[in-house]
């Protein structure tokens, strides 16, 4: 039996891809499945959490028991987090919001539009910046998503946020990241520690996420 030691804690979990439209039928988008976001998700309310999860487009069914919120873009994503903020005490950001829109949403499907018109790009808000500028008491958690090492830059994404602490993950490491079952990543925290978390399955990095979660929402 999973005992209920996040009982009282309001959880708001982002998870999936954003959706960027061109036009009514193309868009630019990454490969997220949502997976490691609705683990997290499952995982709160499991421990009695009252969760809502906010994701963009996965094929994952919604899990029972959480409050889900489906969006496309990275801007629908924003305002619906940006309305829930106030009522969160702890946020999770798994989602893999993509960091450029389109300049222009061509209404009608137009086979000959020149590429420089239709790839112009501006650059999203950053939604996880947002909620750090306003961080009060709440917890907050990002991802980082990096090839190479990527210690450096998890850090420098900690401290830009304003996050209590970042979980450092690999686009390029097989059987591990976007759309597997399993996650191996290293939490980074601002007093300089890190804990590494060996390959396993989402959920049980899920797990060790909100251990985190509930130590700093308690402190
Ligand atoms: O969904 P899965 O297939 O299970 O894969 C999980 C995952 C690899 C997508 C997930 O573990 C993960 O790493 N998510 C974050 C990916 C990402 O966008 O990383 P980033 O380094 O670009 O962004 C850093 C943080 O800022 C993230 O918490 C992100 O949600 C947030 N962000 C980014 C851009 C933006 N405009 N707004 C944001 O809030």
């Amino acid at each position: 039996l999973t005992p209920k030691d996040l009982g009282g804690l309001r959880l708001l979990v982002s998870a999936g891809p954003t959706r960027e439209y061109l036009d009514p039928v193309r868009f630019l988008s990454n490969p997220s499945s949502g997976r490691m976001g609705y683990a997290v998700a499952e995982a709160a309310r499991d421990r009695g959490a009252e969760v809502v999860l906010v994701s963009g487009p996965t094929a994952l069914p919604d899990p029972w028991g959480v409050e889900v919120v489906r969006v496309e873009s990275a801007l629908e994503m924003r305002q619906a987090i940006l309305e829930r903020y106030a009522w969160a005490d702890a946020v999770v950001m798994a989602a893999a919001v993509a960091d450029y829109r389109p300049a222009e949403v061509l209404k009608e499907k137009e086979p000959k539009v020149e590429a420089e018109r239709l790839l112009r790009l501006v650059p999203n808000p950053d939604i996880l910046k947002e909620l750090g500028e306003r961080k009060g008491q709440k917890v907050l958690v990002g991802f980082a998503m990096e090839t190479g090492e990527g210690l450096e830059r998890a850090r420098g994404k900690l401290l830009r946020k304003n996050l209590d602490f970042i979980v450092l993950n690999w686009v390029n490491r097989e059987g591990v990241g976007f759309a597997s079952p399993e996650n191996e990543v290293v939490l980074v925290f601002r007093d300089g520690r890190v804990e590494e978390v060996s390959r396993r399955p989402k959920r049980q990095v899920a797990d060790r996420i909100l251990d985190h979660v509930k130590a700093l929402w308690a402190s």
